[in-house]
């Protein structure tokens, strides 16, 4: 596995591939990225990852400066994984100069959900990975679903950009007791990952009751949320919306994601789950 920092080494080792398939990350890697590694190595070669802690997307107070950097032993997973090749610039190699230009994403897909809580994160995660794409020129790139939101401004990024890139979805793994993994949850003390799960625990019975034929979303989301600051959690949000548009759902909805952020402490977790209504076609 090769392991480059710079752009001009990137191209260099990428050039006259047609078939490469990237993994964008942030680094602190668990097995929920390596399944992603896993899924695309079935549908491309090389497979590339790439590890930058991008300051675009991180807001004032956030956890930028803390997010851990843990290169040496997340190459070693990657290695073991089967990538090919790690791509891992520093900041002044990924902004040479300050980046005067950016991707605005639609608002109808970042007005709302993480878009409201967290302003300007997905102006950054798009311009990054925009970037990111241009260096690697992938044909296919895949992205957790645990980032649902991210996922969806990403395939719209790729549709009205014209970009020749299949994006492919991964599941969320989780942990035996239903965390789903994400790097963040290292910042949870012993206490607060036994609470952890309550959250995922909410849109799940969000989910059962929906599918069991109730239809009053705003109040079965409002509940959870309720039981969740019961629980000493602080909400950001917890919704039901349309699978494909991220828009409330409307009687022709047949493909539902029920998603939610909370703070356990000085930790924001967000989970989601998306499914079919009983009965309808699931697309
Ligand atoms: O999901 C992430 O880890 C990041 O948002 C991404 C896609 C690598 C862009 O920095």
């Amino acid at each position: 596995m090769q392991l480059l920092h710079t752009a001009a080494e990137l191209r260099a080792a990428l050039a006259g591939q047609s078939k490469t398939a990237f993994v964008p990350t942030m680094g602190n890697l668990h097995a929920g990225h390596v399944s992603l590694v896993e899924l695309a190595k079935q549908h491309g070669q090389p497979v590339v990852a790439s590890i930058f802690v991008n300051p675009l997307q991180f807001g004032a107070g956030e956890d930028f400066e803390r997010y851990p950097r843990t290169l040496e032993a997340d190459c070693g997973k990657l290695e073991a994984a089967g990538c090919d090749l790690v791509f891992a610039p520093d900041v002044a190699e990924m902004y040479p100069v300050p980046q005067s230009f950016s991707v605005q994403p639609c608002r109808s897909l970042t007005g709302e959900l993480d878009g409201a809580f967290r302003p300007g994160h997905f102006n950054g995660v798009a311009t990054v990975v925009l970037k990111l794409f241009n260096l690697v020129q992938p044909r296919v790139a895949v992205f957790g679903k645990k980032d649902y939101q991210q996922l969806l401004v990403i395939r719209e990024l790729v549709r009205q950009f014209n970009l020749p890139i299949e994006i492919v979805a991964g599941d969320t793994l989780r942990d035996p007791d239903g965390l789903a993994m994400s790097s963040r949850n290292a910042y949870l003390d012993a206490s607060e990952r036994m609470q952890a799960t309550r959250l995922q625990q909410e849109l799940a019975g969000i989910r059962a009751a929906v599918q069991s034929g109730e239809r009053d979303f705003a109040g079965v989301s409002a509940a959870a949320c309720r039981h969740l600051k019961m629980a000493g959690w602080r909400v950001d949000y917890v919704e039901l919306r349309d699978a494909g548009t991220l828009q409330l759902p409307t009687p022709a909805s047949t493909h539902l994601v029920v998603l939610g952020a909370a703070w356990l402490g000085q930790t924001r977790l967000i989970d989601n789950l998306d499914f079919g209504l009983p009965g309808r076609v699931e697309v």
